[in-house]
């Protein structure tokens, strides 16, 4: 696409809005049907993706604007049920975009599926053994996964890890790697282990326990880079430097306290999440990747790194990012196709990529609000919206009514419903 920014997107209507994005997009016929169909999941797909089905649930599907990634424009289709999320991460990227945008890059598919020994007789001699065995087992992993190995992806590697239980015992864990190509890769990596487990427990000895694939996913990683000048940062009468300033505060806070860092972290996957569940992904397997990633070294951290020098402020992020642009969601949920037609990317590789600068423009306005204004006056004014909506009111006087519950500062259900039975009685 040529650009993501569309001026004063969020003043239009729905109806103008859809008009805008697919004119920028230059969305065909099928596109515009696939966002303007009320059923954006039809019933007999639903019935299909899970069990015990009878219906469907929506939530609010919208586009964050002014993303540049690697030097493209992208539209960031977010579903997402939070006020605020959209229109920060849009804020973070227009910042973002003084000084360049986004750098962003990913991994190929390494997925690790696990399988775990119990009961091995000499732990120290199976770990000698499935090593010498490396190349056996990688090619009898090769047979099993004959589709990924077509298409140039497949097993990588196999390596032996030793745990030891709390109760003292040494569990074998063999690890299996997998380049699991466009596929997020459960269906794939789990069908292999369970196939090649037999033969594993065969060269190390012991018992086989669980065959699956782990959600730390820490050689399928992302990372997005951003280098934005101070001077963009100024808010709210603040002078740049000093939001940089107290941004670094809020980045060194997070850093170094878990309590702070596990919030700064949801901030993180407030973007992520969104783009994930609009392109159909498996977004607690992402969450479970990005928290177990950012206590890789013992200690719950932020996953973010932000540092200031040369009047710029310069963020990285890097998070395991296992997601797909194939498989029955995307041929099966309309909408999922309709979002990946909107982001038009090439394969996971590159939503990986984009995922991560996503989740750094998320932090980035979460820090950029936290150490200025705060963020509930924003909220607010979304928030106020719904509550307006939630309290009866429609139309013209869902604005006056939501106007009025700003200017009462207390943004609450019975103060709206006070305040509407105020408005429609003419005061
Ligand atoms: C709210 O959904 C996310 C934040 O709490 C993130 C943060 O504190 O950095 C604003």
């Amino acid at each position: 696409m040529s650009s993501s920014r569309i001026a004063a997107f969020y003043r239009l209507t729905v109806e103008e809005r859809r008009q805008k994005l697919g004119e920028a997009l230059g969305l065909g016929a099928a596109d515009m049907e696939a966002l303007t169909a009320a059923d954006a999941l039809p019933l007999e797909v639903a019935d299909m993706m899970v069990e015990n089905a009878v219906g469907t649930f929506a939530l609010p599907f919208g586009v964050a604007l002014n993303f540049q990634v690697n030097g493209r424009d992208f539209v960031i289709p977010m579903v997402v049920e939070e006020p605020s999320v959209i229109a920060a991460a849009s804020r973070a990227a227009l910042v973002a975009r003084s000084g360049g945008g986004f750098a962003a890059e990913a991994d190929p598919g390494a997925m690790i599926g696990q399988i775990q020994l119990i009961d091995v007789p000499d732990p120290g001699a199976a770990v000698e053994r499935v090593g010498a065995a490396r190349a056996r087992i990688l090619a009898a992993a090769e047979e099993l996964t004959p589709g990924l190995c077509q298409r140039g992806a497949g097993p990588r590697d196999v390596e032996v890890r030793l745990v030891r239980t709390s109760r003292g015992e040494t569990m074998v864990v063999v690890h299996v790697l997998v380049d699991t190509g466009d596929a997020m890769g459960a269906n794939a990596v789990n069908s292999l282990v369970e196939g090649l487990a037999p033969m594993v427990a065969e060269v190390a000895g012991g018992t086989v326990c669980l065959r699956i694939l782990s959600n730390l996913a820490d050689r399928r990683l992302a990372r997005a880079a951003v280098r934005v000048p101070v001077t963009a940062l100024a808010r709210e009468g603040v002078d740049g430097s000093e939001v940089a300033r107290r941004m670094i505060a809020a980045y060194e806070f997070a850093a170094a306290d878990p309590y702070r860092a596990a919030t700064h972290n949801k901030g993180i996957m407030n973007g992520i999440d969104a783009l994930a569940v609009a392109t159909g992904n498996d977004w607690r397997a992402i969450e479970a990747g990005a928290h177990a990633f950012a206590c890789r070294d013992g200690a719950y951290r932020s996953l973010t790194s932000w540092e200031l020098t040369d009047g710029h402020l310069t963020g990285t992020l890097e998070l395991p990012m296992a997601v797909s642009t194939v498989g029955p969601l995307v041929q099966s949920h309309p909408r999922v196709r309709l979002a990946l037609r909107l982001l038009g990317v090439s394969g996971a590789r590159d939503l990986a990529g984009i995922m991560a600068a996503v989740g750094l423009a998320s932090n980035m306005a979460a820090m950029q609000a936290l150490a200025t204004e705060g963020i509930q006056k924003g909220h607010m004014a979304l928030h106020a919206r719904a509550v307006s909506h939630a309290a009866g009111a429609r139309g013209e006087a869902a604005e006056e009514l939501r106007q009025r519950l700003i200017a009462a500062g207390e943004v609450k259900i019975d103060r709206a419903r006070a305040l509407l039975r105020a408005l429609e009685s003419g005061s």
